[in-house]
């Protein structure tokens, strides 16, 4: 298993790199909505940015694999800082418990989470090699991985 973290502000993945992370621990200075649109397939997204969340949602429901799952949080927070704040959270809200890839469930605790599992895709094909996605936290089994998991 391996873990990527991204962020798109260098300084930040500075401060990161310079932690004692775990070796299977990845981080990257990278924009999510671009990566999430690459051809790797994700164990884990959680998408704690604007990036893969309010823009290019559909990316990250994509780049699920089946049975992946993905962590939204702030789905219901005390307060809306904006009207765009407000729109894109219902938005999102409405995406994640109504798109037909998805089987979602919604926790009201917190700032309000939901969890979503992918439903199967066919005869889905995990691309070897492939690297990740630079969302705000992304977890992939590699493929070989994948492949003894499925077999179990
Ligand atoms: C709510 S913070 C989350 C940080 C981290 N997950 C944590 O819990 O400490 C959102 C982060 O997303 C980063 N960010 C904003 N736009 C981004 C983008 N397009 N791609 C990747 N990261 C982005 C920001 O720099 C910020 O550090």
């Amino acid at each position: 298993m391996s873990v990527t973290s991204v962020d798109i502000v260098p300084q930040l993945v500075r401060v990161a790199v310079s932690l004692d992370l775990a070796d299977y621990v990845e981080v990257l200075v990278a924009d999510g909505v671009d990566l999430l649109s690459e051809e790797s397939r994700w164990s884990l997204i959680f998408a704690d940015a604007p990036a893969g969340k309010w823009d290019g949602l559909d990316s990250t429901i994509a780049a699920l694999e089946p049975g992946g799952n993905s962590l939204v949080d702030d789905m219901t927070p005390p307060e809306f800082v904006s009207d765009l704040h407000r729109n894109k959270t219902i938005e999102v809200r409405e995406t994640l418990l109504s798109d037909a890839r998805l089987r979602s469930v919604e926790i009201d605790w917190a700032s309000g989470l939901i969890i979503c599992a992918r439903t199967g895709c066919g005869s889905w094909r995990l691309p070897h090699g492939s690297r990740g996605s630079r969302l705000a936290c992304c977890v992939r089994r590699d493929g070989d991985s994948l492949a003894r998991h499925r077999a179990e």
